[in-house]
């Protein structure tokens, strides 16, 4: 049996990713999708706590600790099962999210290598084949997250100059997760899906169909 494949999807507040993922739940039903930090019970008890203001003002060194627990236990719970069942896997979110916003968002430079030596422990050679970045200009994607009912999360409620941060951080470093692929998201949600599903289907299937 053959390893699936494995898909990250990023992008700042209010890229679209989250109705991305719906759309391709419908499109491409047999995939298993999942969600970082989340998608298991340790994971998810972890995201809430992250989300709330429960965490507000919590070290850095924490936070980013937090996040890497919940990564942990998805990759081992879920992901890598996936995978080696020869199942294909996209995650809402995974490690670039924690180099945007621990490492750049909250300028801690020092925390890098901290993040890449416990990356490497908790994952054991389970990679991403390729990084579908959603990179959207802050302004415009912290007006559509203002502009969406439901309460916002602490991160989205981060200045426009963290967020700022988080896009040089995304742009810096995607090319570490597998193939790269950035797609402007400034763009309407119709035009990102195009390009979304033609470059899962690329990655998945090697066909743009
Ligand atoms: P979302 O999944 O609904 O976008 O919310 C997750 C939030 O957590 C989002 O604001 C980005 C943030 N985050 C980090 O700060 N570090 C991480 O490693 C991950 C995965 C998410």
């Amino acid at each position: 049996m053959s390893r699936g494949k494995f898909i990250i999807l990023e992008g700042g507040e209010g890229s679209g990713k989250t109705t991305i993922v719906e759309r391709l739940k419908k499109e491409l039903p047999d995939i298993v999708y999942t969600q970082d930090p989340g998608g298991t019970a340790l994971g998810e008890q972890i995201r809430d706590l992250l989300m709330s203001e429960k965490t507000s003002g919590i070290d850095a060194r924490s936070e980013l600790f937090l996040f890497l627990v919940s990564r942990a236990e998805l990759v081992a719970e879920v992901i890598r099962p996936a995978l080696e069942s020869g199942k294909n896997v996209i995650s809402n979110r995974f490690g670039l999210s924690s180099i945007a916003y621990q490492i750049y968002g909250r300028e801690r430079p020092d925390l890098l290598p901290l993040y890449r030596s416990v990356s490497d422990f908790i994952l054991e050679g389970t990679k991403p084949d390729a990084c579908i970045l959603l990179d959207v200009t802050p302004e415009i994607g912290i007006a559509r997250v203002r502009a969406r009912p439901g309460e916002q999360t602490r991160f989205d409620k981060e200045t426009l100059a963290f967020h700022a941060r988080v896009r040089e951080g995304y742009k810096k470093h995607v090319g570490e997760f597998g193939k790269p692929f950035v797609i402007d998201s400034d763009k309407p949600l119709e035009d990102v899906w195009t390009e979304v599903l033609k470059t899962v289907n690329l990655v998945l299937f090697g066909t743009n169909q």
